[in-house]
C-alpha cells in the first residue's frame, strides 16, 4: 500500500489536483469507524437495456452467449470516457476538502470503488451508480476480505497450517456471507503467492512454500468465496493475487525485484494461480514488483502471454494499488501516459486508484495508439463480471439483514474450530501438555500477547470497522475459562512490543500498535512478569509479533522475537518451573533457544477473534492439534531462503564430505515442512504401489495404512512425497503431490489412498521449455511430514 503515501505526497505536491486522486487519512480513519446506519431498502431504477437483462437473468445462470450478447448491448451504446470509466478504480474512501467519488460515479467514470465499508455508504454509491450515471451500471465494491469480515479467522498462514481446504472453504464461505450482507461484493483474495522467505512481512498472506498446497488453498478459497459459480447472492468476486513472483522478493524486502527463472516460475510461482483460474476465479491482481526487470502491472508475458495465451484467463485484471502509475517510479514507463499504455496493453483491464486510465487513456486513443478494439477488449470482461454477479438485477442490499448475518453465533464457533485445527505443537518434551485440569495451584500467564485482542485479529482483519466492537478471546480470557475449579491465574504483561520503525499504515492512522513505553516503565513491566511467574508453580508465556510486525511492508532482517521477549523468555526459564511457550505470530521465528531450553511449545499464528480460546483448549487438551507446518521453519534468519523441495547438490548431505553447508549452522530446518506433533502417535506402515510400471500419463495408486497407536484421539496429515532420480533437469529432493488430514481414535487404523498421474508428476523443463512427464525412476515417500521415511519406488515407462 505504498499507494497511500504515493498519493498523499502527490496531492501535497500538486495545487490543481484532480479531486478523486487526493486522499484524506483523517476522514478515512472516521468512516472506517462508522457504526451500521440504519435500514433502507432502494428500488431498482431501470433502463430499457437493464430490463433486458433482468428479463434474461431470471432465467437462470446466464451461458457465455448470453453473457456476450449483454456486453454487446452495453458496449454499443458506450461512449469512450464511459468505456475508460468502466476501467477505472476509484478511491471510495473520504478526500481531503474534496468531494466523495460521487461526480465520479454520476459521470461514469468509476467502475468501483475500493476501500468503503460503511454499509451505508455503499448503497449510496450505488445508488449514484445505478440512478445517475448514463448507462445505470452499477458498482463493484472492493474490499480486502482476506480472513474473513466481522467474523475474524486465524491468519491464512495459520489457516494453510490446518492441511484442510474444507475448512478453508467453508471458511472462506462465511467471509463471503458476511462480507456481501454489507454490501460488498469484491474481495482482494486469494493471496496465492509462494514465499520461502520468512523475512518476507506478508508471509502471513499466503500459504507459504508449497506450490501443491498453495494451489490447494487456492481452490479452496476461491470456491468459498465465489461458490462454484460466479454469480450466487451470498458469495463475492474473488480475485487471486499478486501476479506473479511477488513472494520471491529479494532479501525478502516486501515490493523488492524478484528474479525468477522459467523453471521456478512454472513450477513453483505459478501452479497456485492457475489453481485458482481452473476453480473459476473472476479477477486477478497484478503485482507491484519488477519480476526480471519489467514491473508484474506492465509484464506482458505475465499478463498476456501465461495469463491469456496459455491459460485462457476470461476474467478481468486489476492491478495493485496505484501499480500501474508506480510503473513511472520503477523507471519503466516515462510518465503516467505512458504508464497507462504499457498497462493496458500488457493486460491490466482495470486501474486501481491510480488514475491513470482515467486521466491519459483517451488521449492514446486518439492518435491511435490504443485502438478502440483494445480499449472494448479491457472493457468486455469486466462488464461481463457485472452482469455475471447479478449486480444489474441486484445492485443494492438489505441493511435491515445485515446484522443478523454478521452476528450469526454459527460464525463464532466457527472461528474456535478453524483456530483449533490450525495450532501446531512444535514441542512437547514430557508430555507437559495437555495441562491436567487442577493440577497447578497457580499458573502465570505471561506475556506482551497474552491478554492482547486486536493482535490475534491481525492487519487485515483489525482494519475492518465492522469487527472494531466484535469480542475477541484473549489467550488469558480463553485459559481462565478453560482451567478449571482449584486453578488461580495470574497476569502479567511484560514489556511491550512494537516495531521499531513504525508502519505507514499508523502513520496514515489506519491502526494503531501499542504505545512505546519508557524504558523505566518496561523494566517495571518485566519484574512484575518474572515476580508473576515465580509465585506460580507453570507459566504460559504468549510471546510473538506486534500488531503491524508482519503484514504488508513489515519485512524484517531479524526473525529475533521483539523487543525484550527473549529475555523474559529466558529470566522465567531460569526460575526452573515449567514453562509452555505459545507463539502468536505471522511468520516462523527464531525460537532456537527456546527450542532448547523449553519443554513446550504451541504454534498459535494470528488465530482471529476466537484464537485465544482455541488456544486454551489445546493446552488443556480439549482438543488435541492437529496442524502441520506449511513452511519450512528456519534455526536462524542465516538460512533463509529455506524450503525443503531444494535441488540435490554435487556435495549432498549423504556424501560424507558434505560440503554445501554453511561452517556455522545446519542446513536442516529448525522443523521440517509439514511437521506438527500430537498428544497420540501414529505409525504408517504397508506403502503399496498398485503399479510400479505405469505408463507416461497413466494413473495409478499408492495406499498407506495409518495407526493410532496412542491413548488419545487425533488427527494426522497423511503426506505423500516424490522425487524422480533423473531427467531432462535436476529435480527437487522431494515434493509434495499429495495430502489428507485424517482423524482416528486411539487403536483405529486407516487406508489412505492417493492417486499419481500425469499432473502430479509432470514438470516444467527448462531444456525443452515445455511441461512434460519423463520415463525415469521415481522415489516416493508417505509420512507425516517432508522427512518421512516410509519409501517405495516405481517407474514410467515409455508410452
Ligand atoms: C495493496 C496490497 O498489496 C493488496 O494486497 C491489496 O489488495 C490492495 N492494496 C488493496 O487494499
Amino acid at each position: 500500500m505504498r499507494y497511500l503515501r504515493e498519493l498523499k505526497c502527490r496531492n501535497a505536491a500538486t495545487k490543481n489536483h484532480r479531486s478523486h486522486a487526493s486522499l484524506d487519512w483523517n476522514s478515512l480513519a472516521g468512516i472506517l469507524s462508522r457504526v451500521f446506519c440504519a435500514a433502507l431498502l432502494v428500488a431498482l431504477f431501470t433502463t430499457p437495456s437493464i430490463v433486458a437483462a433482468q428479463q434474461t437473468a431470471a432465467d437462470g445462470p446466464l451461458s457465455a452467449e448470453q453473457v456476450k450478447q449483454r456486453v454487446d448491448v452495453l458496449l454499443s451504446q458506450m461512449t469512450l470516457d464511459e468505456k475508460i470509466g468502466q476501467l477505472n478504480q476509484a478511491p471510495g474512501i473520504s478526500f481531503q476538502d474534496a468531494p466523495k467519488p460521487d461526480d465520479l460515479i454520476a459521470h461514469g467514470k468509476a467502475a468501483s470503488v475500493l476501500w468503503v465499508s460503511d454499509p451505508h455508504e455503499i448503497n449510496r454509491l450505488q445508488r449514484i451508480a445505478v440512478e445517475r450515471s448514463r448507462l445505470h451500471i452499477p458498482l463493484l465494491i472492493g474490499l480486502d476480505v482476506v480472513q474473513g469480515y466481522r467474523t475474524i479467522f486465524p491468519d491464512p498462514l495459520g489457516m494453510a497450517a490446518t492441511w484442510d481446504p474444507k475448512l478453508v472453504e467453508q471458511e472462506q464461505t462465511i467471509a463471503a456471507q458476511e462480507a456481501r450482507a454489507a454490501g460488498i461484493n469484491w474481495t482482494f483474495a486469494p493471496m496465492v503467492d509462494i514465499a520461502r522467505d520468512a523475512r518476507w512481512g506478508r508471509i502471513v498472506e499466503g500459504a507459504g512454500e508449497d506450490p501443491f498446497l498453495g494451489a490447494a488453498m487456492a481452490r479452496a478459497q476461491v470456491w468459498g468465496f465465489q461458490g462454484r459459480q460466479l454469480g450466487g447472492p451470498e458469495h463475492v468476486l474473488a480475485t487471486v493475487k499478486h501476479f506473479a513472483g511477488y513472494g520471491a522478493a529479494e532479501g525478502g524486502r516486501d515490493y523488492d525485484a524478484s528474479y525468477i527463472p522459467d523453471e521456478q516460475m512454472w513450477n513453483v510461482y505459478l501452479p497456485p494461480f492457475k489453481a485458482a483460474i481452473d476453480a473459476g476465479v473472476g479477477s486477478l491482481m497484478s503485482a507491484y514488483m519488477d519480476l526480471n526487470d519489467v514491473p508484474a502491472s506492465g509484464n506482458r508475458f505475465l499478463l498476456h502471454a501465461v495469463l491469456r495465451e496459455a491459460w485462457h484467463f476470461d476474467g478481468f485484471v486489476v492491478s495493485d494499488a496505484n501499480a500501474v502509475g508506480s510503473l513511472v517510479t520503477h523507471g519503466f514507463a516515462r510518465d503516467k501516459e505512458d504508464a497507462a499504455y504499457r498497462a493496458l496493453t500488457a493486460g491490466v483491464n482495470m486501474d486501481m486508484v491510480s488514475s491513470s486510465y482515467l486521466d491519459h487513456l483517451a488521449e492514446l486513443v486518439q492518435p491511435g495508439k490504443v485502438t478502440m478494439a483494445q480499449i472494448d477488449a479491457a472493457v468486455r470482461p469486466i462488464l461481463a463480471t457485472k452482469i455475471r454477479l447479478g449486480l444489474f438485477e441486484h445492485p443494492y442490499f438489505d441493511e435491515a439483514k445485515t446484522e443478523a448475518v454478521l452476528s450469526a453465533p454459527q460464525h463464532k464457533q466457527f472461528a474456535r474450530t478453524a483456530a483449533q485445527r490450525s495450532i501446531v505443537l512444535l514441542k512437547n518434551d514430557g508430555d507437559l501438555l495437555p495441562l491436567a485440569k487442577g493440577k497447578y495451584a497457580t499458573i502465570a500467564v505471561v506475556g506482551p500477547l497474552a491478554d492482547a485482542k486486536v493482535e490475534l485479529k491481525g492487519f487485515w482483519g483489525g482494519i475492518i470497522a465492522a469487527n472494531q466492537d466484535e469480542p475477541v478471546t484473549s489467550v488469558l480470557e480463553g485459559i481462565r475459562a478453560n482451567v478449571g475449579a482449584g486453578t488461580r491465574v495470574e497476569y502479567a504483561k511484560g514489556p511491550g512490543i512494537r516495531r521499531s520503525i513504525v508502519s505507514f499504515f499508523e502513520q496514515f492512522g489506519l491502526i494503531h500498535e501499542e504505545g512505546a513505553q519508557s524504558t523505566s516503565e518496561a523494566q517495571t513491566e518485566f519484574d512484575k512478569a518474572v515476580a508473576t511467574a515465580r509465585r506460580s508453580d507453570l507459566t504460559v508465556l504468549v510471546l510473538g509479533e506486534s500488531l503491524l510486525g508482519s503484514g504488508e511492508a513489515a519485512s524484517r532482517a531479524s526473525l529475533d522475537l521483539q523487543g525484550r521477549q527473549q529475555e523474559l523468555l529466558e529470566a522465567v526459564c531460569a526460575l526452573g518451573k515449567p514453562v509452555v511457550l505459545v507463539l502468536v505470530n505471522g511468520r516462523p521465528l527464531n525460537v532456537a533457544w527456546a527450542v532448547k531450553k523449553v519443554p513446550a511449545i504451541v504454534e498459535a499464528w494470528i488465530p482471529g477473534v476466537q484464537g485465544g480460546a482455541a488456544v486454551a483448549d489445546v493446552l488443556f487438551g480439549d482438543v488435541n492439534p492437529g496442524g502441520k507446518l506449511p513452511i519450512s521453519w528456519p534455526r536462524s534468519v542465516g538460512q533463509e531462503p529455506i524450503y525443503y523441495a531444494h535441488n540435490l547438490t554435487q556435495a549432498p548431505e549423504t556424501d560424507p564430505h558434505f560440503t554445501s553447508r554453511y561452517h556455522d549452522e545446519l542446513t536442516s530446518p529448525q522443523f521440517p515442512f509439514g511437521y506438527g506433533l500430537s498428544y497420540t502417535t501414529f505409525l504408517y506402515s504397508n506403502l503399496r504401489i498398485s503399479n510400479t510400471q505405469p505408463k507416461v500419463g497413466e494413473a495409478f495408486e499408492i495406499s498407506v495404512d495409518v495407526e493410532n497407536t496412542g491413548k488419545t484421539a487425533g488427527d494426522t496429515v497423511a503426506q505423500l512425497y516424490v522425487h524422480q532420480r533423473a531427467g531432462s533437469a535436476s529435480r527437487p529432493v522431494r515434493q509434495l503431490k499429495g495430502f489428507e488430514r485424517t482423524a482416528l481414535t486411539p487403536g483405529e487404523k486407516k487406508t489412505i489412498h492417493f492417486t499419481l498421474g500425469k499432473s502430479e508428476l509432470s514438470f516444467w523443463t527448462a531444456d525443452r521449455k515445455a511441461w512434460v512427464e519423463e520415463p525415469e525412476a521415481f522415489d516416493v515417500w508417505v509420512g507425516d511430514d517432508s522427512t518421512a521415511s516410509l519409501h517405495g519406488q516405481f517407474k514410467v515407462t515409455a508410452d
